[in-house]
């Protein structure tokens, strides 16, 4: 014991580990299948916040999964959850609860907060308000000429770093060439991976933005990750480039489900940055997921409150939701044969596992974190507003019928989402 009578933190460790070792029964998910190494395997299931066994006749809380899969949980790189001086829009609580509604378990949230997470302090913030949620988190250090000399400071507290090389909400860009050479060069160092939106507003085209980044990792061998490619030229050559460059190719649901034609009917609500392209680059981009040129999906959730997005379209900030339908959409996807279910968790759980080091995530295997998604492949049912979690309150995919819905989802084996 120690003073006044209260257990030291050293035995309360031990008891609590003793606790979800030895007493908390395990979880068993019995009667579904299983994805392990790229194919369903039917067997039981046994974890507390790790996986235990992968077997048959387990010993625990048994609980039903006949006719339902069991994935690894999902991964999304690429998150804005806001809070702060924009918690009208979105805060941790209710994007934790939207993310993991939507199979998400794991997160990495980009830093054009307001404020933005560029200083030691401000991760800090973040991650207290990040930690109170339902999600697993990594935080991206956002990047300005200030505070490019604690780079090596910044890395020890975040997962990536990312950097605007053109204008979007939050105004964190840095448009000078040798400035950002300079931050490639400096991230490089750390080892961490960096993130880029490439795109400028004023650029000819989405190829010409990405050489940009492709020549600066070139030169400073950094860890590339780039971020929303949505263009068949810009995909080619950023995939042509792999040769000589660490460079991981992320697309968005958006640009696979909208065209140019979905902007000018809905006008606003589909402003995005970079935006929607045409018709011809959709189909190329479901191609190209299904051949394996695209690495990772990520949602680039961007809530804006409905207010702000019934504005003019010049007026309106660019962005929208996507966290907790992203993985309802490519599971409609999987079942209308436009992508393998293998290519889909590869993109949206393996390789972002491997991508940014989460050597625990990504795959079902024993000793791995419980992050598990069980889906039902059969179920449909429509997007509808009523049923949202993030607090902005719309999505852009209203409306659509879907086939293919998470029905419970596991956080290191806190059943944390149940629709039965
Ligand atoms: O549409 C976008 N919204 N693009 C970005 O680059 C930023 C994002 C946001 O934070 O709203
Ligand atoms: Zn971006
Ligand atoms: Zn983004």
């Amino acid at each position: 014991m120690g003073a006044r009578g209260k257990l030291s933190p050293r035995a309360q460790a031990i008891i609590f580990s003793y606790y979800e070792q030895v007493i908390r029964p395990l979880k068993v998910l019995t009667g579904g299948e299983l994805w392990i190494n790229g194919r369903l395997t039917q067997a039981e299931i046994s974890f507390g916040e790790s996986i235990e066994k992968i077997d048959k006749d387990l010993d625990g809380e048994r609980i039903d999964c006949s006719g339902l899969i069991i994935l690894p949980g999902m991964i999304d790189a690429h998150v804005h959850f806001r809070d702060f001086n924009d918690s009208h829009k979105e805060d941790w609580q209710s994007a934790g609860k939207a993310a993991v509604k939507g199979g998400v378990t794991t997160v990495l949230e980009m830093p054009n907060t307001n404020p933005p997470t560029t200083t030691l302090e401000m991760i800090r913030e973040k991650k207290k308000r990040a930690s109170a949620s339902a999600v697993n988190f990594g935080i991206y250090g956002g990047l300005t000429p200030e505070n490019i000399k604690n780079i090596p400071e910044i890395a020890k507290q975040v997962t990536a770093f990312k950097l605007f090389m053109g204008e979007t909400t939050g105004g964190l860009e840095i448009k000078n060439r040798s400035m950002q050479r300079e931050i490639f060069q400096r991230v490089a160092e750390t080892g961490k991976v960096l993130a880029v939106h490439s795109q400028r507003l004023d650029s000819p085209s989405e190829a010409s933005d990405i050489e940009v980044a492709l020549e600066h990792a070139l030169m400073s061998k950094a860890r590339l990750y780039l971020c929303h490619v949505r263009t068949q030229e810009g995909l080619q050559l950023a995939y042509d480039a792999k040769r000589d460059v660490d460079v991981t190719i992320e697309t968005c649901p958006h640009y696979l489900f909208f065209a140019c034609e979905d902007v000018e009917k809905r006008g606003s609500w589909l402003k995005v940055n970079p935006p929607i392209t045409s018709a011809e680059d959709r189909e190329f981009l479901w191609e190209a997921l299904q051949r394996g040129m695209i690495d990772t999906l990520g949602s680039d959730h961007a809530p804006h409150s409905q207010e702000e997005k019934s504005k003019p379209f010049d007026q309106a900030p660019f962005g929208l939701p996507g966290v907790e339908t992203s993985l309802p959409l490519m599971l409609n996807a999987v079942n209308k044969k436009r992508l393998s279910l293998a290519r889909l968790i590869e993109i949206f759980s393996e390789n972002p596992a491997k991508r940014f080091g989460y050597a625990s995530k990504g795959r079902i295997a024993v000793g791995n974190n419980a992050d598990l998604v069980v889906v039902d492949l059969e179920r449909s049912a429509r997007v509808e507003r009523k049923d949202l979690a993030t607090k902005c309150g719309w999505s852009p995919y209203e409306t659509m019928e879907l086939q293919g819905w998470p029905m419970l989802v596991f956080v290191r084996g806190k059943l944390l989402f149940d629709a039965r």
